[in-house]
This record gives C-alpha cells, sequence and structure tokens, in this order.
C-alpha cells in the first residue's frame, strides 16, 4: 500500500453524466476509509486554476447518491491546456497538501491528466464518466445507462403521438463521435433506422428504407439520428426527406440536453460505486497513471496512453440486430 498519499482531490470534469455524484461519494469515503484527507476540486481543470478547493467529509457527500448532475460542478477548461495554466493548478493542489488526483469525465479530461501527470507527477487515475460510452478500456461509462434510458423513454412519449397523427419522426440523440446511444435507442425504441457515425450509410439508403414504409402501407416512424451522422442532422434529414416525399407528415425532435439530467438509474450508481472504491485503491496500490474501467464485470486498469490511443468499437451485433429487427 502506498503510504505517502495522505490527502485525495477529486474532480468531475468535461460534460456532466448522470452518476458522477455516485462516484464522487464512493471517492470521498472510500478515501476516509483508508484514512485519506479527500477534498472537492470545484468546476474540474478551472477550479484547480482558480484554487477553488473544498474539504469533504462522509457527511458532506450524504444524499447525493441518487441525484443527477454534480456537486463538484465541471466544466471544459481552455487555460489547463497552456502550461502557465498547468502550473497555477500544480501550486495549488501543493498549497492545500494534495498529494494525488482522481479526476471524473471523458476523453478530454484524461487528455489534460495525462499531460500534468508527465509534468508534475502527482499520483492520478482517472474514471469514465460520460454519457456517449466512448471511452476504450471499459465495457461502460458511467452515465450511459441513465442517458439511453431516458432517450428510450422520451422516444416512447413520441411513438404515442407519431401513431395517433400517423407521422414520421426523426428523433435526434446525443453522441457527437459516438453511436452507442444512437444503436442501443434504436433497438430499444424500435426505430425503422438507426443513423450513426460510425456507420456509412448514403441519403439514398435512408431514403429508400422509408419509401418502402410508404409503399406497405406502413403509417408512422422513428428513424434515430445520432448528433454526430455523416449525413446530416435530424432537421436537415427530414428537411431532405420531405422534399421528395409527400406521404409521411414529418416532424423532427431533438432530445438534446435533457439526456444528460435527472437521477442515475440504479446500474449507473453501483457502476460508479464500483469504479469510485477502485480508484482510491488503485492510487493505494501503486496504480497511477490509469484509468478505472470495468470488462466483462471485472474492474481493470489500463494506462492513459492505452486509452488515449484506443476507440471503444462500436457494438457491430447491436448494429446487426438492429437491421434484422427494422424490416
Ligand atoms: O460528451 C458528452 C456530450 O453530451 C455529447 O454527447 C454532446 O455532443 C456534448 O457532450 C455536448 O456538449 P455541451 O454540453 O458542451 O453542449
Amino acid at each position: 500500500m502506498n503510504n505517502t498519499i495522505s490527502k485525495i482531490g477529486v474532480f468531475t470534469s468535461g460534460g456532466d453524466a448522470p452518476g458522477m455524484n455516485a462516484a464522487i461519494r464512493a471517492v470521498v469515503r472510500t478515501s476516509i476509509y483508508y484514512k485519506k484527507e479527500v477534498f472537492g476540486i470545484m468546476q474540474g481543470y478551472d477550479g484547480m486554476i482558480a484554487g477553488e478547493i473544498v474539504k469533504l467529509g462522509v457527511r458532506s457527500v450524504g444524499n447525493i447518491i441518487q441525484r443527477g448532475g454534480t456537486i463538484l460542478k465541471c466544466a471544459r477548461s481552455k487555460e489547463f491546456r497552456t502550461p502557465e495554466g498547468r502550473k497555477k493548478a500544480f501550486d495549488n493542489l501543493k498549497k492545500n497538501g494534495i498529494d494525488a488526483l482522481v479526476a471524473i469525465g471523458g476523453d478530454g479530461t484524461f487528455a489534460g491528466l495525462k499531460v500534468f501527470y508527465e509534468e508534475y507527477g502527482i499520483p492520478s487515475i482517472c474514471l469514465p464518466g460520460t454519457i456517449d460510452n466512448d471511452i476504450a478500456g471499459t465495457d461502460y461509462t458511467i452515465g450511459f445507462d441513465t442517458a439511453t434510458n431516458t432517450a428510450v423513454d422520451a422516444i416512447d412519449k413520441i411513438r404515442d403521438t407519431a401513431i395517433s397523427h400517423n407521422r414520421l419522426f426523426f428523433i435526434e440523440v446525443m453522441g457527437r463521435h459516438s453511436g452507442y446511444i444512437g444503436i442501443n435507442c434504436g433497438i430499444a425504441g424500435g426505430a425503422v433506422v438507426t443513423i450513426i457515425p460510425e456507420e456509412d450509410m448514403t441519403l439514398e439508403q435512408l431514403f429508400n428504407k422509408l419509401d418502402e414504409g410508404g409503399k406497405t402501407n406502413k403509417k408512422s416512424s422513428l428513424v434515430v439520428v445520432a448528433e454526430g451522422s455523416k449525413i446530416g442532422r435530424a432537421m436537415d434529414l427530414a428537411q431532405k426527406f420531405a422534399e421528395r416525399n409527400n406521404y409521411f407528415d414529418i416532424k423532427v425532435t431533438i432530445l438534446g440536453h435533457l439526456q444528460r439530467g435527472g437521477n442515475p438509474t440504479y446500474f449507473d450508481r453501483v457502476l460508479a460505486s464500483k469504479m469510485g472504491v477502485a480508484a482510491v485503491e488503485g492510487l493505494l496500490n501503486n496504480k497511477s497513471g490509469t484509468m478505472v474501467g470495468i470488462l466483462n464485470n471485472q474492474i481493470v486498469y489500463n494506462s492513459f496512453d492505452t486509452i488515449i490511443n484506443n476507440k471503444h468499437l462500436i457494438d457491430e451485433e447491436a448494429i446487426r440486430i438492429s437491421k434484422i429487427l427494422s424490416i
């Protein structure tokens, strides 16, 4: 066990994700369990630079396991990309005696921490917290399950009104570079077509598929579009299809940031709790410079380089299934 660590700083960074609070709680309580002090750094790297650091105790993280968002707030910091910004951040950590870090965030967070770790050598571990599920080295990221459930719930509601009015809806879900939310919502929401950035689909293929529905007297339909779609976002696709279609009445719904909020599901709470414990135990067992992941239900630690230089490949089986089921 690494006995040189005495004060652990924890922060959330990048886009928020449901379950971040459960992860903070687990980090705080595990640190205290191992007799370490623990500090919350507000607003991610921006708060580290500004010195917004607060001492946390067992009770500071009571009543948060079930809450969405993050009590530590989140930011995407420009200043931390500069050596001057990182120097200020390091000075503030030193001033507070913080000698180890746990970061909860996505790939941008990890890239920042890797540079900082290499420059200042402060023991550091990351946890994957993003709704996108686009991080290598883990089957699931904290927040993905909740976001997908939220989106599917919304899609079900849209389906009700789509059927009542015989309408075709283009529904946009999040996922700037990743189709994980999209493909899973497509399957669970019964979409006729799902468009994700990892798959090459032409406009012609999309339109032909929708025309088929018209020819077979299909009255209503749902198309799920991931925001990272390479052939256009939901609004563009709807407009283009409307120019050549006079069968369907077409509507668009962009689910947007509602997918980032809400109480985390049981799955995200348990995942975040397991990962939070593993982060602190990893720090104390000399696993610095890694990200905690879960693969085949086992906790694993992979180096920052492995995580940053690899992609979480899309689930090809999910793509195959979605095609079979949308005939
Ligand atoms: O990375 C998570 C994510 O929700 C993406 O799916 C989305 O494209 C992006 O964040 C939105 O970021 P912002 O909150 O800065 O608009």
